[in-house]
């Protein structure tokens, strides 16, 4: 019988922090498409994937870690689980706190968090508490309150989050056969780039299991870690936090990651580079993978393909390499950016011809012939 996806932690319990009595919360997630960007590869002379990470269950990469920080809340006995977000991550921990049976908070910056990504945290009735304050001033609150108060902070600096979110390197393994020669991601609070270094390093090495026998290495090597920040919140390129941080792309609009350290030790041990790309660099990227690849993706998502566009154009992109790119978060968590993108290239783009219901005016308004 065909295999039935069941979830990262039961697809990877062995190399994960459960026991045969945990009750796993999953909705599912992991096992996101790794699809062949043919533009990119013929552009880079490389071969290029792409980790379509918008296709987890509520549209981004925060899920394989949630679904981990979410069942061992459960584990402990938790009743409500808290989170500072810029949208994605309040989306997630909303979500599957309800398939837990648990409250959840998300405290957000005010007037900077998609339409799309709102809208699920309400859906899933959270809490929702908006901050006069960036990101990185609601994580400091959403730390304090859960060290007084009743509540599971389920951010990043939750490892449980990073045991989870380093299955997507397992994925991207497990698929091409072994490690590609470079993994470029895009870089907020530096959690998944964290995460991906600790996955490809656990793989490419013995491990001790959780069930306590020695699984054998699975790649033989690991990856070179390209990250990229957004110009105006990049603080790991500058070397020191950025206490006004500012980008289009809100996802990673981030001035002082948590995960700073392991980022770095990331960058520095896998031999890479943390680098950013300018808001114009970052749309460049998002049309592009809608207009060519026919991957949509939210802008802070295109981040990485952006650095990897610059680094193209720069030559510094090796040929007849394996690349692969994770596109963290779905394209309809943030959709204006297609119409505006779209309308930068045409005026006419989003205006779609009105025709009458007649085939010979549908196929005229073609130029079918
Ligand atoms: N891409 C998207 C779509 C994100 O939502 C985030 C982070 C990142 C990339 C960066 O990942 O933080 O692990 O370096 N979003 C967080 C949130 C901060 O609250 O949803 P990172």
């Amino acid at each position: 019988m065909a295999h039935v996806w069941q979830g990262v932690i039961n697809e990877y319990k062995d190399r994960l922090p459960v026991t045969k009595q945990t009750e796993v919360i999953t909705m599912g997630e992991g096992g996101t498409p790794l699809i062949q960007a043919r533009a990119l590869s013929e552009l880079t002379g490389s071969t290029v994937w792409l980790k379509f990470e918008g296709m987890n269950p509520t549209g981004s990469f925060k899920d394989r870690g949630m679904t981990m920080a979410i069942t061992k809340a459960k584990e402990s006995g938790a009743k409500a689980v808290v989170c500072a977000s810029t949208g994605n991550t309040s989306a997630s921990a909303a979500a599957y706190a309800k398939q837990a049976g648990m409250r959840s908070a998300v405290l957000v910056p005010e007037g900077k968090i998609s339409m799309g990504k709102m809208s699920q945290a309400v859906a899933h009735g959270a809490d929702i508490i908006q901050i006069d304050g960036n990101f990185d001033n609601c994580l400091e609150v959403a730390r304090k309150l859960s060290e007084s108060y009743p509540v599971f902070l389920v951010n990043s600096v939750n490892p449980y989050r990073i045991e989870g979110q380093k299955t997507a390197a397992f994925e991207v393994v497990d698929t091409l056969g072994d490690a590609p020669d470079i993994h470029v991601l895009p870089v907020g609070n530096a959690g998944n780039i964290t995460a991906y270094w600790k996955g490809y390093r656990e793989y490419a090495q013995e491990t001790p299991a959780t069930s306590g026998e020695t699984l054998s290495a699975v790649s033989t090597r690991t990856p070179a870690m390209w990250g990229f920040q957004a110009e105006g919140a990049a603080p790991l390129v500058l070397g020191h936090p950025v206490t006004e941080p500012e980008t289009i792309a809100t996802a990673i609009r981030i001035g002082n990651p948590a995960s700073w350290d392991t980022a770095i030790a990331a960058r520095d041990e896998s031999g890479g580079l943390i680098d950013s790309v300018s808001d114009v660099e970052i749309l460049e990227a998002h049309r592009w993978l809608s207009s060519r690849e026919g991957v949509f993706v939210e802008p802070g998502s295109a981040s990485g393909v952006a650095g990897l566009l610059k680094k193209a154009r720069a030559g510094e992109v090796p040929t007849d390499a394996t690349i692969v790119v994770t596109v963290t978060g779905h394209g309809l968590k943030d959709p204006q950016w297609a119409i505006k993108g779209a309308e930068a290239e045409d005026p006419t783009a989003a205006e779609p011809k009105r025709v009458a219901f007649d085939v010979v005016s549908v196929a005229s308004a073609l130029g079918l012939e």
